[in-house]
C-alpha cells in the first residue's frame, strides 16, 4: 500500500491526517514526539472509517521506523506562532526540530518528496533541501496555496463571486513581505486589478497577508490549521496523482525569476516526485522589485540559519 507521513501530531498535522485519509489514496502515518498523542489521535480518526468509507489505514507513532517507504513526507513539526511572536523568532526552535526529523525521514524514506509546512516555511524548505541533499524538486513548501486562498476569500466576499471563480496568485515569503499580484489573480478569468480599484486590490492585499496574524489574534494560543491543512492536502493530491496542477509554493529557485540559492514562492507544476515545472511568470517592473524585496527577507532568514 503507498504511504504518506505527516510529522508533527498537532493542529495542522492532525487535520491534514484527517484529511488525507478521508481522501483514500494511501495509508497515513502520523508521528510526534509526544508519547500517546499521535496514536490516541490516529485511533479517534480510524474509527471514522466505517461512517465514512475509507479504507487505508491511519496509525500514529513515536517511531520513525513506522513512517519507512513513504512517497511523501509532510513536515508540520515545530512549534507555532503565538501571539505578538514573528515568523523569524521560530527561526532557531524550528530550525532544531527540522535537522532531526529531516535526517530521521530519509533514514527510513530515502525516496520520498518532503513538503514543509513549519515556519517560517521559506527558510525551513530551504533548510530541508540542504540537510536532505535531495534534488530541489522534491523539496516543496506550503504557502502560496494557503495566501493564495485566504485572497480568494476576500475577493470573493467583496465582489460576490464564489471563492472557486477566483484564481489567486500570491507570491514570494509567506510572512509579511508576500507578493499579491492582482494582474495575474483571475476572477472568472479576467484581472482582478481589472474588475477594482487599485486602492481596493491593496486592501484586500493587506487583508491577505495579514490572514495568518489576524487568526492567531483570535486563537490566542495557537495560528491558522483548517486552512493550512486543506492547503497541503491539495499540494499531496497533486504530487501523489501527477496530476500537474499548477499552484503557488515554497521552491528552490535556481535562476528563475533572477534569483538563486533560495527558497520562494512561485508558481510551480506538482507531479509525481514534486516540482516538475517552474512557471516564469511575464512580471512588470513593480511586480518584479516587490518579489526581489520579499527575496531579500528570506536571503536575511537563511544567512541566519547556522548552516555549516
Ligand atoms: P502545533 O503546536 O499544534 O503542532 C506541532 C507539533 O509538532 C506538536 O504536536 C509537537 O509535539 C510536534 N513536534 C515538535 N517537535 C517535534 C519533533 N522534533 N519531531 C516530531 N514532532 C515534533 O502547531 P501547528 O499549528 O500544527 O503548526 C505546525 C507548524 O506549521 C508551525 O511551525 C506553524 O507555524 C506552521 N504553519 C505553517 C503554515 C504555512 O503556511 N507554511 C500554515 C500553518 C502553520
Ligand atoms: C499562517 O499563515 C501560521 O503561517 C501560518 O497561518
Amino acid at each position: 500500500m503507498p504511504k504518506i507521513s505527516v510529522i508533527g501530531a498537532g493542529n495542522v498535522g492532525a487535520t491534514l491526517a484527517q484529511r488525507l485519509i478521508e481522501k483514500d489514496f494511501a495509508d497515513v502515518v502520523m508521528l510526534d514526539v509526544v508519547e500517546g498523542i499521535p496514536q490516541g489521535k490516529a485511533l479517534d480518526i480510524s474509527q471514522s472509517a466505517n461512517v465514512l468509507g475509507f479504507s487505508h489505514t491511519i496509525t500514529g507513532s513515536n517511531d520513525y521506523a513506522e513512517t519507512a517507504g513513504s512517497e511523501i513526507v509532510v513536515i508540520t513539526a515545530g512549534i507555532a506562532r503565538k501571539p505578538g511572536m514573528t515568523r523569524e523568532e521560530l527561526l532557531a526552535i524550528n530550525q532544531k526540530i527540522m535537522t532531526d526529523v529531516v535526517s530521521n525521514c530519509l533514514k527510513y524514506s530515502p525516496e520520498a518528496t518532503l513538503v514543509v509546512v513549519s515556519n517560517p516555511v521559506d527558510t525551513m524548505t530551504y533548510l530541508a533541501w540542504k540537510l536532505s541533499g535531495l534534488p530541489r524538486k522534491r523539496v516543496v513548501g506550503l504557502s502560496g496555496v494557503l495566501d493564495g486562498g485566504r485572497l480568494a476569500t476576500f475577493v470573493a466576499r467583496e465582489l460576490g463571486v464564489k471563492p472557486s471563480a477566483v484564481t489567486p496568485c500570491v507570491m514570494g515569503e509567506h510572512g509579511g513581505s508576500m507578493v499579491v499580484m492582482p494582474r495575474f489573480t483571475l476572477v472568472n478569468g479576467k484581472p482582478l486589478s481589472e474588475l477594482v480599484s487599485a486602492e481596493k486590490a491593496d486592501e484586500l492585499a493587506k487583508r491577505a497577508v495579514n490572514g495568518g496574524a489576524e487568526i492567531v489574534a483570535f486563537l490566542k494560543t495557537g495560528s491558522a490549521f483548517y486552512a493550512p491543512s486543506a492547503s497541503v492536502a491539495t499540494m499531496v493530491e497533486a504530487i501523489f496523482t501527477g496530476s500537474g496542477k499548477v499552484m503557488n509554493c515554497a521552491a528552490v529557485l535556481d535562476g528563475e525569476y533572477g534569483l538563486k540559492n533560495i527558497v520562494l514562492g512561485v508558481p510551480v507544476k506538482l507531479g509525481k516526485g514534486g516540482i516538475q515545472e517552474i512557471i516564469t511568470l511575464p512580471l512588470d517592473k513593480m511586480e518584479n522589485a516587490s518579489l526581489l524585496a520579499s527575496a531579500e527577507v528570506v536571503k536575511g532568514q537563511i544567512a541566519a540559519l547556522s548552516l555549516k
